[in-house]
């Protein structure tokens, strides 16, 4: 059973992974965003997809989500840990801020969302009331704290349409919601992995303030460039953090 790393917006390729072979999965829903890399990074086996393509070409509402899952699950990936980039609602949650998110309200429309729907033996639901998994959500945390980096621990997350960005009155309606930050990529990624029986945790990077925070000011495309291109050093770092963990925990086997 692997761990897989999802990849958002500034993290389209992870260096130092050995071994490496690409793998184009084939599933009945289509196919995912680009072939698979497998390989071996700090001793673990490692399964990586960068959800918007390789050349960060696929928008967020365009992603095949259920193709991504369902080909993870296909290369026997129990566990991932996803990256997105968010904008920033809460006031502690501003630009190269990282935020282990524990909840999440999903915004998004029209995009296939679950596995269960055709001809189905059974009508089922699954229990979604923790979104993420909390094993994983303390792998970040405690890679943080090992790595002096500081991460904001819970918060919730709004998952919206895009790929254009928010009205300051939907940023201020999602803050009504209770959301801490936005992002275009969170759902329906774990709910799939949910369904498919993987656990599944984010960590966030917040990029921007989301638009309206702060009074007047517009979103910039190129502050988000910037911000991610800082940010993603430290997250690398914690991804590779958690592995060699895991690697240390498991008394070097591969399979982490
Ligand atoms: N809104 C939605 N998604 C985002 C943002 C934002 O402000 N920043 C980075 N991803």
């Amino acid at each position: 059973m692997h761990l897989a790393i999802i990849g958002g917006t500034g993290l389209s390729q992870i260096d130092g992974i050995d071994d490496v072979r690409h793998q184009m999965v084939s599933t009945p829903f289509g196919e995912p965003s680009g072939p698979v890399t497998i390989g071996r990074l700090q001793g673990c086996d490692v399964v990586f997809l960068p959800r918007h393509g390789y050349n960060h070409r696929i928008p967020p509402h365009q992603i095949n989500y259920r193709a991504n899952l369902w080909a993870l699950r296909e290369l026997e990936v129990s566990r991932i840990l996803a990256v997105a980039a968010v904008g920033g609602i809460h006031p502690d949650m501003g630009p190269g801020s990282l935020v282990v998110p524990d909840q999440l309200i999903d915004y998004t429309w029209g995009r296939p969302s679950t596995y269960y729907e055709g001809s189905l033996e059974a009508v089922t639901h699954v229990d979604f009331t923790y979104p993420y998994a909390d094993s994983l959500r303390q792998a970040f945390l405690e890679a943080g704290a090992a790595l002096g980096l500081p991460m904001l621990d819970g918060g919730t997350y709004g998952a919206t349409q895009g790929p254009r960005l928010e009205t300051a009155a939907e940023i201020r309606r999602l803050e009504r919601d209770g959301c801490d930050v936005v992002g275009m990529t969170g759902m329906p990624e774990a709910v799939l992995a949910r369904e498919a029986g993987i656990e599944y945790a984010s960590l966030n990077v917040v990029a921007n303030w989301a638009a309206g925070v702060h009074d007047g000011e517009t979103v910039s495309m190129a502050e988000i460039e910037r911000t991610l291109s800082k940010s993603m050093r430290g997250v690398r770092q914690v991804l590779k953090q958690i592995l060699s963990a895991e690697d240390r925990q498991r008394g070097g086997s591969a399979s982490c």
